[in-house]
């Protein structure tokens, strides 16, 4: 419990701190811009795992991962779950590694990262989103998500909640195998 509340600490202070940017990759000449709206902290794989299971995701639908850090949620979507997966990612280094990852393992038809701004982005395909943001920029997504998603659309948020949603269900994993417990909340719209 403590060893959550800590990273859960880290995460909002990086977050908090973090001034809006753009990162661009080495040799990139014209970045994406955008606000930076979480720090890179990797979801455990075990919890990407538990992710996907519990937004029901399955063979052939479309996913996205709002800011996907080094893709593990949309290889593993791809990989395990046969899904048609896209992660988002404003980091130019990440975008670089995330993708030069998804080349090595062949998996170039099923996953891709889109270089770019999550709040840039076209939703209306997605079966399933997922997400590992800050709770204000849950908050700051939500009405890009509403205007976008289809009837139908699974969500599912990791620590923090979609401030102003109610979830259909909600799930804890009291231990990740290193000490530290984590909440997850499914949306349906
Ligand atoms: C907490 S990490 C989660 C990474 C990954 N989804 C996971 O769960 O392992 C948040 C990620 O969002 C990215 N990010 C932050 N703001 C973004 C934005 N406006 N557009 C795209 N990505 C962004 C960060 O660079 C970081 O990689």
């Amino acid at each position: 419990m403590i060893r959550k509340s800590l990273a859960l600490i880290c995460l909002l202070l990086a977050g908090f701190s973090a001034p809006a940017q753009q990162v661009p990759a080495q040799g990139d000449t014209n970045p994406p811009t955008g606000e930076k709206l979480a720090p890179y902290y990797p979801t455990p794989e075990l919890i990407v795992d538990k992710m996907l299971e519990f937004g029901q995701l399955k063979a052939g639908e479309k996913m996205y991962d709002l800011g996907s850090g080094d893709g593990r949620i949309v290889i593993m979507a791809a990989q395990k779950y046969h899904a048609d997966a896209t992660g988002i990612e404003l980091d130019g280094d990440l975008f670089i590694s995330s993708e030069a990852k998804i080349r090595k393992l062949g998996l170039q038809k099923s996953a891709r990262i889109v270089h770019g701004d999550i709040l840039k982005q076209n939703y209306s395909s997605a079966n399933l989103i997922t997400v590992y943001l800050l709770p204000e920029s849950n908050i700051k997504a939500r009405p890009m998500l509403e205007a976008q998603l289809k009837k139908g659309t699974r969500i599912v948020a990791h620590d923090f909640g979609i401030g102003g949603w109610t979830p259909v269900k909600t799930m804890t994993i009291p231990d990740d195998g290193e000490g530290r417990s984590h909440t997850l909340y499914l949306y349906i719209r």
